[in-house]
């Protein structure tokens, strides 16, 4: 039996891509998931999907930008469930430009999202799994969390952020895991963020090579499943053609 079967798993961005392939394969496995993004037809199809298969799922509507709408979301997950074991804070975009085209706005952005939102939900999680004793948070950077590339500035920024907050986490917390998962190039919905042509472009032939979501999903439930002495602290999945 797998040593998922009855953890309560609070997944954000499960709407598509990664986070929904997780989803999937944590249910198989008998985890209780509960689903957050802000496109709740996407999470209504997925429960229904999952729950067909005789899984456990629920969804809730997650800005993560919203402090407020993180903690909710956890909250709601120990209400349904009694309890939260995993929170994978997921949710993130990627609209890739080189610094000069000044699209400050998109900076924001993954600032908001790709930094606030984990630091809103490690808010969120942090304080239920210290009264319970233990947890874990899986946080997803990227292969742009170790290395920068032109038009990845912004975005590895925030990708090297969360390895730092990951691993001050993971060393204030002697009973509650903390594991980075570093997908490479993932099929999904992230390029389409890509508002810059040329590098739209680029990010076409970039992701060629590009890996089934399920790869990713295999490798968290591989963090999740191991004894609670035992932290898997970071994983990097990448396509063995891939040169970054
Ligand atoms: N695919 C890759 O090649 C790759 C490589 C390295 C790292 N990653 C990382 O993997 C994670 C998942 O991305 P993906 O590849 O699966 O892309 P994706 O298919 O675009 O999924 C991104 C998810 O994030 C959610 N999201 C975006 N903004 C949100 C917000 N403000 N509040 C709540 N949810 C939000 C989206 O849901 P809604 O739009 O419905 O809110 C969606 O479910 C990201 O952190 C990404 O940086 C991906």
């Amino acid at each position: 039996m797998s040593a998922i079967k009855g953890k309560v798993i609070a997944i954000t961005g499960a709407s598509s891509g990664i986070g929904e392939a997780a989803a999937r394969l944590l249910a198989q496995k008998g985890a209780h998931v509960v689903l957050g993004a802000r496109r709740t037809d996407r999470l209504e199809a997925l429960v229904s999907a999952i729950r067909a298969e005789g899984g456990s799922a629920r969804y809730r509507a997650l800005d993560v930008t919203k402090r407020e709408d993180v903690e909710a979301f956890v909250n709601f997950a120990q209400s349904e469930f009694g309890k939260v074991d995993v929170v994978i804070n997921n949710a993130g975009v990627m609209p890739l430009s080189p610094l000069e085209a000044l699209k400050v706005n998109e900076w924001d952005q993954m600032i908001e999202v790709n930094i606030r939102g984990v630091l809103h939900g490690i808010a969120a999680g942090l304080p239920v799994m210290k009264k319970q004793g233990y947890g874990q948070f899986v946080n997803v950077s990227s292969i742009g969390g170790h290395a920068v590339y032109p038009t990845s500035a912004v975005y590895s920024a925030t990708k090297f952020a969360v390895i730092a907050i990951s691993e001050g986490l993971r060393q204030e917390n002697d009973n509650i895991r903390v594991t980075v998962i570093s997908p490479g190039v993932t099929e999904s919905e992230l390029a389409d963020t890509i508002s810059d042509p040329t590098t739209a472009e680029g990010m076409r032939e970039f992701r060629r090579i590009a890996i089934g979501a399920d790869a990713i999903a295999r490798a968290i439930a591989f963090a999740v499943e191991q004894p609670a002495d035992v932290d898997v602290s970071e994983i990097i999945v990448r396509p063995t053609a891939s040169p970054f």
